[in-house]
C-alpha cells in the first residue's frame, strides 16, 4: 500500500468514527509505534531505491502528522462539555400553581348546611356500614313489608348493609340525646342501582330532623320554604303532594316551582313548573317508641334530599356520572 491509498483510508476511517473508543481505534491502526500503518511504511524505506527513500519518507511523515492533528480535532469535538445554562434570574415571578378547588358536591352540602345551620341545625354524622335495624326496623320498616324495597341495598354479612339512606341516622341521634333536637346528617348511602345517566350505586343525601315538644307540619313548611328560596332563589315557591314513607306520618313529597321557567313549564321541568326535591313528613310515632321517646309529649319533622339531585339541577348537570368521573374539565366550572 502507497501512502496516498492509506491516507485515502485513514481519512474514510476517521469520517466514520463517531465515539473517541471509535477514534482511539484509528489512531492505533495508523499511528501505532512499530505496528501502525504508518511505521511499517517508514520501517521499509531503507530497503527502498535510494531515489524513492527521500520522498516516501517525507510524504508518511507528513501524513503522520496531518493524521495526529486530524485526530486530536475530532477528539476535541467529541469531548466537548454542552454550553452551561444560563444563570438563573431570581427576580422573575414563580412558576404559577395551579389550585385545585372544593368538588360541586361538597359545595352543594355546604351549602345546605349553611342555610339550616342558619335556622339553629347541628351538622351530625352516622355510619356508612349500617345494621338492617338501623336502616329498616328503627325505622318503621319492617322486613316483610313491601316498602323495604324501595330501601334495598348492599349486604356485608347477615344484618350487615350498606346505609341507603341518611335516615337511620335520625335514630343513632334519638337514642343518644334528648329533645329539643335540630340535626342535619350530610352523606353518602348506597343503592343496588343500575348505573346510568340518572342513577348511581352511590349518592349523597342530606336528612333533617327537629324534635320537640310543639314541633308542627307548620315549622316544618317555614322551615324548607326559607331552605328552597335561599337554595334556589327568592321567587321559589313550594308545594307538598301526600306520599308515604314508614318513617312519617303524614308523609309529604316536596316540590319547588321551576327555577329555569318560573312555573310556565320547560323541559327541565318536564313542563308541569314544579321539580320534585326531597321527602317529608311528620316522625312516625313508631319511631319515637323504638328510640324510646314519649310519642304523647313530643312530636317532630324528618326530611331527606338527594344532592347529586339538587346539585344538578341548580347548575343543569344532566349526567349524575361526572361527579365521580374526576375531569377536571367539567369540575372546574363549577
Ligand atoms: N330516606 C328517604 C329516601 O331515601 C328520604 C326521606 C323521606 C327522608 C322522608 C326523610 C323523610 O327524613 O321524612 O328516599
Amino acid at each position: 500500500m502507497d501512502v496516498e491509498q492509506i491516507r485515502r483510508q485513514a481519512l474514510e476511517d476517521l469520517s466514520k468514527a463517531s465515539t473517541t473508543t471509535e477514534l482511539d481505534q484509528v489512531r492505533t491502526k495508523y499511528l501505532g509505534r512499530k505496528k501502525g500503518l504508518l511505521d511499517q511504511v517508514i520501517a521499509s524505506v531503507p530497503g527502498l531505491p535510494p531515489e524513492q527513500r527521500r520522498a516516501v519518507g517525507k510524504s508518511a511523515n507528513d501524513l503522520k502528522n496531518e493524521l495526529t492533528r486530524l485526530l486530536d480535532e475530532a477528539k476535541d469535538k467529541l469531548s466537548q462539555k454542552p454550553p452551561a445554562a444560563p444563570r438563573s434570574d431570581p427576580t422573575l415571578p414563580g412558576p404559577r400553581l395551579r389550585l385545585g378547588h372544593v368538588h360541586p358536591l361538597t359545595q352543594t352540602t355546604r351549602q345546605v348546611e349553611e342555610i339550616f345551620s342558619r335556622m339553629g341545625f347541628e351538622v351530625v354524622l352516622g355510619p356508612e356500614t349500617e345494621t338492617e335495624f338501623y336502616n329498616f326496623e328503627a325505622l318503621n320498616i319492617p322486613a316483610d313489608h313491601p316498602s323495604r324495597d324501595s330501601f334495598d341495598t348492599f349486604y356485608l354479612s347477615p344484618g350487615v348493609v350498606l346505609r341507603s339512606h341518611t335516615s337511620p341516622v335520625q335514630v343513632r341521634v334519638m337514642e343518644s340525646r334528648r329533645p329539643p333536637l335540630r340535626v342535619l346528617a350530610p352523606g353518602r348511602v348506597y343503592r343496588p342501582d343500575t348505573e346510568d345517566a340518572r342513577h348511581a350505586s352511590m349518592f349523597h343525601q342530606v336528612e333533617g330532623l327537629m324534635v320537640d315538644e310543639r314541633t308542627s307540619f307548620a315549622d316544618l313548611k317555614a322551615m324548607l320554604f326559607i331552605f328552597a328560596r335561599e337554595f334556589f332563589g327568592s321567587e321559589t315557591k313550594i308545594r307538598f303532594r301526600p306520599s308515604f314513607f314508614p318513617f312519617t306520618e303524614p308523609s309529604a313529597e316536596v316540590d319547588v316551582s321551576c327555577f329555569r321557567c318560573k312555573g310556565k313549564g320547560c323541559s327541565l321541568c318536564s313542563g308541569s313548573g314544579w321539580i320534585e326535591v326531597l321527602g317529608s313528613g311528620m316522625v312516625d310515632p313508631a319511631v319515637f317508641e323504638a328510640v324510646g321517646y314519649d310519642p304523647e309529649r313530643y312530636t317532630g319533622f324528618a326530611f331527606g334530599m338527594g344532592v347529586e339531585r339538587l346539585c344538578m339541577l341548580k347548575y343543569g348537570i344532566d349526567d349524575i356520572r361526572v361527579f365521580t368521573q374526576n375531569d377536571c374539565r367539567v369540575l372546574s366550572q363549577f
